[in-house]
């Protein structure tokens, strides 16, 4: 969801701006655009609505060898998706260009103020507000300093002064043609990253495009504004005058941001399951004491007993994660958990007790609901964890503790890799909390050695891709899908129908799978498939009876069984077998066939896997 990217140094800035904005196309956008200093300080701006590679046309019939530039993906707020509403936007009268990311919430009130005063709008965006605001700001540069500068100060100060009076969040990257050695960045809450090169500096507003330029960076924090030139760069608060920044070492590897033998970020991303579960237990396991280790929780063990209930918030794909989470941490370490979506938690008033321990689950740690419903608990005096997949990301730095995912750069939109690490980091919390209570060593012993033979699991389950394939040509033209499981297969139910309805545009439901007699069965026709997430387990008898039920009338069944399973064969249509595993960890061996479903589904009715319509990987709106 809407990118930013910057560039000032010796480099022909669009062309780091193009390679930029195209790592960052897995955030969803629907238009793109560059903004550079020419030589005769002119501002330029290009701008095209639909793929980076269409800018990059535009760019190639008039290109610009400037080494100053910002760039920007937009997905759509304010007005559709055009031209004229694509970032950046000039300001006042032509003097600054802008790009931005957020909402401005009281851009009406505004753009009221400013026609008001004389300025012209081009475009229905929030941003542009902001472009004439600063330029408003800055005042007119005096008739009688021709030939001389202006102190770069005044760029600061008005930027500061505009931003006081914006309410809502942004992300900010500017360059002005008064100052054609600068850009500007400004943040509160939506993240912006400065990459420290030598002789250059790089803007974005995620880690991706920086990675294999440079691997020092600077996280910009709320209400900061920097200033970045070749040779310096200098950050000061709002209020507070200069401050200091801390550069930080982005521990990510280029290989990982590209797709190498696959055809897509998905199917490379699911491929990749069991290294990047292997990178979320590393070092987490500790067989001597039979429990997990977390390094990050910055909380004594004697503070966690105190914890009497703990809360799960999240949107999407890590919502699932987090009902995983409740029937995990309920079993194993007998705690009581509730799960809440982010966007309902921020608003409700729940009575919470003072021992309730919040969790917020995002691989992003960007996603705005999560955030706010993270902030919200905070503020209510509550200790706030993240379980959440990106280093440094705004929900990361603004809880107290958590765990981080190590599952490496997820760029599908639709989340994978991140979702299993999720369940497995759920897992071991369960293990850590179930040892500093009931749970026995033998237990933990137990438990330990098997979580360590779930990447081999998950390794094994990929080997079914061409099985899973012919189901999907099978399927393909199906509008509906039910999706159905029990206990610790019902979050895989729902998570299987999300992934189909994100990527492929198919309707799917997903269930607990005795529930479905209370409505869903009525859906049930030759043409409608019913997804069993059936393993073996203790419920499996009664799940049989669910499938027997949807048989009976005429629905075809795609079972999801363990290997071994004979008996399923001759009631289901078709069957996906999964190696054996115990329940807890079901949920994360399960959950590859139905990637893979999907994948193949979506693809054979030509959907855009990695970039589905109107979605976006990091949701930083309401
Ligand atoms: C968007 C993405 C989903 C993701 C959800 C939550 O809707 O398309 O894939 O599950 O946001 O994102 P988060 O980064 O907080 O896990």
């Amino acid at each position: 969801m809407c990118g930013i990217v910057g560039y000032i140094g010796p480099r022909i800035a669009q062309d780091f701006l193009l390679e930029g904005l195209r790592r960052l196309e897995y955030r969803g956008y629907d238009s793109a655009g560059t903004a550079t200093i020419s030589q005769d300080r002119e501002l330029n701006i290009t701008k095209s609505v639909g793929r980076i590679a269409m800018l990059a046309n535009e760019i190639q019939s008039a290109p610009c060898n400037s080494g100053v530039g910002i760039g920007h993906t937009r997905w759509a707020t304010h007005g559709a998706a055009t031209v004229a509403n694509a970032h950046p936007h000039f300001g006042g009268d032509n003097i600054l260009a802008i790009a931005h990311n957020g909402v401005i919430e009281n851009f009406a009130e505004l753009r009221s103020l400013l026609k008001a005063k004389g300025y012209e709008f081009r475009s229905e965006t929030d941003t542009e507000v902001v472009a004439h605001l600063i330029a408003d700001c800055l005042g007119p540069r005096p008739t009688e300093l021709p030939g001389m500068q202006r102190s770069i100060q005044m760029a600061v100060d008005a930027i500061k002064k505009a931003i006081g009076k914006l309410r809502g969040t942004f992300g900010l990257a500017i360059i002005f043609k008064e100052w054609p050695d600068a850009i500007f960045a400004a943040r509160l809450g939506s993240p912006l990253v400065i990459g420290v090169g030598d002789g250059e500096h790089f803007l974005a507003s995620d880690a991706q495009p920086l990675i294999g330029f440079t691997d020092r960076i600077v996280y910009l924090a709320d209400n900061q504004v920097a200033v970045l030139k070749r040779d310096s760069l200098q950050v000061s608060h709002r209020e507070a005058g200069p401050v200091s920044h801390d550069i930080q070492v982005l521990a990510v590897e280029s290989n990982q941001v590209e797709m190498g033998e696959y055809d897509h970020f998905m199917l490379k991303e699911i491929f990749e399951q069991p290294e990047s579960l292997r990178n979320t237990m590393r070092g987490r396991l500790n067989e001597e004491d039979a429990t997990a280790v977390f390094g990050g929780l910055n909380l004594t063990p004697q503070d966690l007993l105190k914890v009497k209930r703990i809360v799960f918030t999240a949107c999407g794909t890590s919502w699932h994660s987090g009902l995983v989470g409740e029937y995990l941490l309920e079993d194993i370490a007998q705690i009581p958990v509730e799960v809440e979506y982010a966007s309902e938690l921020r608003y409700r008033n729940p009575p919470m007790d003072e021992n309730t321990l919040i969790f917020a689950i995002t691989q992003s740690g960007e996603t705005a609901d999560t955030l706010a419903a993270l902030r919200e608990m905070k503020r209510k005096g509550h200790l706030t964890m993240a379980i959440c997949n990106v280093v440094g990301s705004s929900i990361a730095q603004e809880a107290d503790g958590g765990i981080y995912l190590h599952a490496g750069p997820e760029i599908g939109v639709a989340s994978t890799k991140a979702y299993t690490s999720q369940c497995m980091a759920l897992v071991m919390l369960a293990l850590y909390f179930g040892r500093l209570r009931h749970l026995s060593y033998n237990r933990g012993r137990k438990m330990i050695k098997l979580i360590k033979e779930v990447p081999d699991k998950v390794e094994q389950a990929l080997t079914e891709n061409d099985r899973i394939a012919e189901i999907a040509r099978k399927y393909q033209h199906c509008n509906n899908f039910l999706y159905l499981g029990r206990h610790y297969n019902f979050p895989t139910a729902l998570e299987g129908a999300l992934k189909l309805k994100e990527i492929s545009y198919i309707h799917a439901e997903g269930y607990p799978a005795a529930e479905m007699k209370h409505g869903p069965i009525a859906l049930v026709d030759e043409q409608t498939p019913s997804v069993f997430v059936m393993p073996q387990g203790f419920i499996y008898e009664k799940v049989m009876s669910n499938l027997e039920e949807i048989k009976a009338r005429g629905g075809p069944v795609i079972a999801i069984a363990a290997e071994g399973d004979k008996r399923i064969a001759e009631v289901a249509d078709d069957v996906i077998y999964i190696p054996q595993t115990v329940e807890y960890l079901q949920p994360i061996v399960s959950a590859i066939p139905l990637q893979l479903l999907s994948y193949h589904i979506a693809l054979l009715r030509g959907c855009d896997v990695d970039k589905p319509r109107n979605l976006a990987k990091s949701v930083t709106v309401e």
